[in-house]
């Protein structure tokens, strides 16, 4: 179940405090005692007091619902504070004391189902966000946009998502087979939504909330599609006539994306296997530590960051067959293979270094400096088990690496926190919670000099924090 921590920083003193996020899940499963709400990996096991008809009985009476669980990250929309996963719901909470606020259902604001965890925001205040939308015509990626907080000095206190809006709705190339899609490339002017081979089985999807089995089973990986990359002006909602396709690859977490002399370039973790979606399950990640859970690690692949670039300016003349990129740092290509059609390939943006520590992700960026534009550094968690082992910081222009391991720990996102007033893109801290399942050493909090990477302090927690996803730093008055 969801819980939200919290470390509250000031005049050189950390305190912690946490709390369960109390959904409407957390009280079933809590007053029930056991797991009633079947979620993305977790299925909800049937009540043994029911015999078979009567669970089938139960299951048409009792409308499934999705979950308000909401595990994934912290998303800020018109200047208050949410706790997200993937489905159409979300909590507001407050981000000093931890209370679980209204649950907010988007589908009373906009026709839309479900959004992702990974909202993007522009400099005037507005979230961007994508959620999709299915019907007779077709079933449909929604580009969303919720505007920047009204400038009111007393400001209720209730969730307010009014003047949301689908700003592009880009048709799914296969109506019964969307992608899935986990979050999404915002540069200055465009948004790139990536359609990715991990399949959505949509007559599956129903027929197993009917049944009650987790959702997991109903993606799939099909890499005899291609990646198709949809480009769309973020200012008008226009989408791009042209179609970028790559090979098929499988992609969570967007690093940065910025435009360049009529070039987009986009950087982003990937795969070449999206099979490892499905791979996450108790079951495997249950493994006794050693040579079960290493051999659930070697059979994964790695996900490591890529560079695409996208040419803005394709029209009926340009040449056919020949690469159009022309920046000069760059490898990445792209080639107009038809009429609307480019075909990219990626440049590989690591060098051997990062082969060592395993693949990367959980990335972040000086977001508010360089979010959509260029940019020079990334922070990750490098995967060099089947948890992320180790913090690495990436010199996008030089590949060049940086690194903070120790083993037996193991770190959660970073998040990058700029100096007051900092001249440059790196000056700052970095933050991380660092786990271990080590029983004399608890959890801390962990401070990292951005620019150099090396420790500033730790801060001990003195109980056990569970392995989290995503974070946020918040400056408070
Ligand atoms: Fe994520």
């Amino acid at each position: 179940m969801a819980m939200m921590h919290r470390f509250h920083i000031r005049d050189g003193d950390v305190t912690y405090s946490s709390r369960f996020l109390r959904s409407d899940s957390y009280v079933s499963n809590s007053e029930k005692n056991r797991i009633v709400m079947s979620e993305f990996g977790t299925l909800a096991m049937p009540d043994p007091c029911k015999n078979i008809f009567a669970r089938f009985f139960s299951r048409f009476t009792i409308p499934t619902e999705a979950t308000d669980n909401a595990s994934v990250n912290f998303v800020k929309y018109k200047g208050d504070y949410y706790v997200s996963t993937e489905t159409n719901y979300m909590r507001r909470v407050d981000p000093q004391s931890l209370e679980t606020k209204e649950k907010v259902d988007w589908c009373q604001y906009i026709a839309v189902n479900a959004a992702t965890a990974h909202p993007h925001y522009d400099r005037e205040g507005a979230t961007y966000n994508m959620g999709n939308s299915y019907g007779r015509s077709g079933f449909f990626y929604n580009i969303i946009r919720v505007p920047a907080p009204e400038d009111r000095k007393e400001k209720e206190d209730t969730a307010d998502l009014t003047g949301a809006q689908v700003i592009c709705s880009i048709r799914a190339s296969e109506a019964r087979k969307p992608s899935y899609y986990h979050s999404f490339v915002m540069s200055e002017n465009y948004i790139v939504f990536i359609e990715q081979p991990i399949k959505l089985d949509l007559m599956k999807f129903m027929l197993y909330r009917i049944q009650g089995k987790s959702f997991h089973k109903v993606m799939t990986w099909e890499p005899q599609c291609d990646t198709i990359f949809h480009l769309v002006n973020r200012h008008t909602g226009e989408e791009s006539k042209v179609k970028y396709r790559g090979e098929p690859m499988f992609t969570l977490h967007q690093i940065n994306a910025f435009e360049e002399d009529g070039f987009l370039v986009m950087d982003m973790c990937c795969g070449d296997d999206g099979q490892a979606i499905g791979e996450f399950t108790l079951e495997n990640l249950r493994r006794d530590a050693g040579e079960g859970l290493d051999e659930f690690y070697n059979s994964l692949c790695r996900n490591l960051p890529r560079r695409y670039v996208l040419p803005l300016a394709v029209t009926n003349d340009t040449p056919l067959d020949t690469n159009l990129v022309t920046l000069h740092y760059c490898t990445a290509t792209a080639r107009r293979t038809g009429p609307s059609e480019v075909y990219l390939t990626h440049e590989e943006l690591y060098n051997d270094d990062l082969l060592q520590y395993g693949g990367l992700e959980f990335p972040h960026i000086n977001y508010d400096r360089c979010n959509g534009r260029a940019y020079r550094y990334f922070y990750s968690c490098g995967f060099g088990h089947a948890f992320s082992d180790s913090l690495l910081k990436m010199d996008v222009h030089t590949k060049e690496l940086k690194v903070w391991r120790y083993p037996g720990l193991y770190p959660s996102e970073p998040v990058f926190v700029a100096a007051p007033n900092a001249a440059e893109e790196d000056e700052g801290v970095v933050l991380s919670v660092i786990i271990t399942p080590r029983k004399e050493k608890s959890t801390f909090l962990l401070v990292l000099d951005a620019k150099t990477f090396t420790e500033l302090g730790r801060a001990e927690v003195p109980v056990n924090i569970p392995y989290g996803t995503h974070g946020v730093f918040n400056k408070m008055g």
